[in-house]
């Protein structure tokens, strides 16, 4: 088993890290290959808790060798903090961590551009406010990107910014329509003497990480894939435009991290036993039903709440064709259901099993947000279970509602579950 991907088949925030941490001795290197501090996780080891958004949740293992891939975009001051807060809770990340020369650099201006081209009325994503995007978009562009490896020559580093951050305060004059007190300009020099103090301390860390995973896959080391969001906010694949910049589906291993397919032989997909979402976008099985409604209870219980914003989080009930159509696409072989716990003590669930769309039953998913906007749910319903769960360690255990419902995931996936969470805990885990 060269390389495992853990990837989330809903649109993000399905608790992969869990799943990461549980195949904990079965790896050697884990590897993150898209997105950036938007994703978030917490990590906690011998009871202190650690907030990730840019390193890989398997960077606390001990012996384990993480890698920061050329498809990720990177805050500095941001991986500094999180490699900061590790050594202040006793674990030195340094000569077992690696960050690709070749992954973008996430600048100030990045998040201002975000920030006015959020703050409108109009064409709303409803972002993390990390800058990714606007990143994403200079590295697609070639003019305006910047590598790691260019912060480690301070002359070219200050060329580019001198060139490139000019450009940049016309553009976001232009998206405050010329109100000077509504934008923050940037200056050159100021930037590149703040980013090359970074760059001192960024560069241990810097490799050609490509090169080092393909010198461990013939070494004979086994690798993981941390895939950030969910393959419902790909960009390609997923609720076009209301997604994430980057590849989150597997498909974005080769590309991010250098990986070629070939190497890829286990695709884990995670799902939740429900669906949240954050930001906008549509969401047909979405719970809309008030604060005394089966969706707040959900949310409460779940905790679904952003672990990098702090927001809501949208929630809904399990859409399995919204799942087949990411399952095929990631080429899951098998599917863990996470969070089922949280659905403990609801007389009924309702699994979404087609959609209405104008009068016609659809049973593939349309990825298109405008059309996803317009259909309607098809549910079966499956009487709940009232039991706490949370104890429970066998299949065979749980109740017989609880059962039925992992169960028929399985069948309308068509692929099947070989681990369901019942709990926050490592322990609190049914491998199948
Ligand atoms: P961006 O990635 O910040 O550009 O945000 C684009 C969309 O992806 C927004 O709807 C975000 O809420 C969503 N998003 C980004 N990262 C995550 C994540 O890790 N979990 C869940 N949603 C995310």
């Amino acid at each position: 088993m060269p390389g495992t991907c853990v990837v989330g088949l809903q649109w993000g925030d399905e608790a992969k890290g869990k799943i990461v941490d549980l195949l904990g001795n079965d790896f050697d290197i884990v590897v993150r290959y898209n997105g950036g501090a938007n994703a978030g996780h917490t990590v906690v080891v011998n009871g202190k808790a650690f907030k990730l958004s840019l390193l890989p949740t398997g960077v606390i293992r001990p012996g384990v060798v993480s890698v920061i891939g050329n498809g990720v975009v990177i805050y500095p001051p941001r991986f500094l903090e999180e490699v900061d807060s590790l050594a202040h809770g006793g674990i030195d990340v340094s000569g077992h961590l690696f960050l690709s020369d070749h992954a973008h650099v996430i600048f100030p201006y990045h998040m201002e551009e975000e920030r006015l081209l959020e703050s409108g009325s109009e064409g709303k994503i409803g972002t993390t406010g990390r800058g990714i995007g606007p990143c994403y978009q200079d590295k697609v562009g070639r003019r305006f990107g910047i590598r790691v490896g260019d912060l480690l020559n301070g002359d070219h580093l200050r060329e580019r910014l001198r060139f490139i951050v000019p450009f940049k305060n016309r553009l976001m004059m232009a998206l405050a329509n010329g109100q000077a007190s509504a934008w923050r300009h940037f200056d050159p020099e100021a930037i590149a003497e703040e980013y090359l103090g970074y760059a001192q301390r960024l560069q241990p860390y810097v490799r050609d990480t490509s090169r080092l995973l393909q010198d461990a896959l013939r070494a004979g080391k086994r690798l993981i894939f941390e895939a950030a969001q969910g393959s419902l906010l790909d960009v390609d694949h997923g609720t076009y435009p209301y997604v994430t910049s980057s590849s989150s589906l597997p498909s974005g291993i080769w590309g991010g991290a250098g990986v070629p397919a070939k190497f890829i032989t286990r695709i884990i997909g995670v799902v939740k036993a429900y669906t949240t979402r954050v930001g906008q976008g549509p969401f047909p099985t979405e719970l809309t039903d008030g604060p005394e409604g089966i969706g707040e209870r959900i949310r409460r219980i779940g905790r679904e709440y952003g672990t990098v914003t702090g927001r809501p989080r949208r929630v809904g009930w399990f859409d399995a064709v919204a799942v087949r159509y990411t399952a095929t696409l990631a080429g899951a072989d098998e599917i863990t259901v996470m969070l089922l716990d949280v659905l403990s003590g609801l007389p009924e669930l309702k699994i979404c099993t087609a959609y209405e769309l104008e009068g016609q039953r659809l049973t593939h998913f349309p990825s298109d947000a405008y059309q996803l906007a317009r259909c309607q749910p098809i549910y079966e319903t499956i009487p709940g279970w009232r039991e706490d769960i949370t104890g429970v360690r066998k299949l065979a255990d749980l109740p017989a509602g609880a059962r039925r419902y992992v169960e028929r995931i399985s069948e309308l996936i068509g692929l099947k579950v070989s681990v369901v969470s019942v709990g926050p805990d490592r322990e609190q885990t049914i491998v199948v």
